[in-house]
């Protein structure tokens, strides 16, 4: 049986996107960008919580319910309210999820592919927890106030993406740890590798861009009907 639920994390301000509409819900051909992200794991999850700011409930639920009519046909889908950080946001989405494994992603990660979601899937399958990345092909350099202090190397780093996997219990017990000694993470990962949990890395894909910049959200713009299709 299907055993996995998703969290969408969709409620930032995006104050680097400098616009009165967070990224996630700026408008593509009509959807908001959120929309792209979600229907991306329809077929994949029994579960979703889409997490949202307070204000917003309301709205998204009823967009779901116009834009993705069929959506309860295949899973139970949820819009709960999140909190001020994004890790704040993840486990108030955890408080309502039941499933036995989690998926967590970026609602600003519209280019999710549904290979993508399945290779992580199957790394929590194997190993309880997975995330995708990309190999650095820049130098990328430590720096304070304007200065270098040093190079690091680049064969030992990776970015992380989103969907990040794990089994449900052990995000809950991560999430527990951080919050004890007061660790804020800006992925899932970050608060799991802390329990010494050996978390498996699998092939990223660079169009899973987050929608981050204005400049970004061109690129969306530009792959919309690939995104929808
Ligand atoms: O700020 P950042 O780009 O890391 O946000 C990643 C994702 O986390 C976005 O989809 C954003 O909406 C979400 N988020 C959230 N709650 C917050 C802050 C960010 O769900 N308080």
């Amino acid at each position: 049986m299907n055993d996995w639920g998703l969290i969408l994390a969709a409620a930032g301000s995006g104050s680097r996107f400098r616009s009165e509409t967070p990224k996630q819900f700026v408008k593509i051909e009509g959807r908001p960008l959120y929309v792209y992200s979600l229907r991306s794991f329809i077929a994949k999850v029994r579960e979703m919580v889409v997490v949202v700011s307070g204000d917003r409930v309301k709205e998204v639920e009823s967009q779901i319910k116009i834009l993705l009519p069929h959506i309860e046909e295949d899973c139970h889908c949820e819009v709960v309210s999140g909190g001020n950080t994004r890790q704040k946001s993840v486990a108030l989405g955890l408080e309502r999820l039941t499933a036995g494994r989690v998926l967590v992603h970026d609602a600003a990660r519209p280019y999710v592919s549904p290979d993508l979601i399945s290779r992580v899937m199957a790394g929590v399958e194997k190993q309880g927890a997975c995330v995708p990345a990309l190999t650095v092909t820049d130098t990328v350099k430590q720096v304070d106030s304007g200065f270098v202090v040093q190079t690091l190397e680049r064969t030992e780093l990776v970015l992380a993406q989103t969907p990040q996997g794990f089994e449900t219990d052990l995000l809950r017990e991560a999430h527990r740890a951080a919050d004890k000694i007061r660790l804020e993470g800006t992925d899932e990962a970050s608060l799991v590798e802390k329990l010494g949990f050996a978390i498996m890395v699998v092939e990223g894909d660079p169009s899973n861009i987050k929608v981050t910049w204005p400049a970004d959200l061109k690129r969306a713009t530009e792959g919309s009907n690939s995104a929808m299709s």
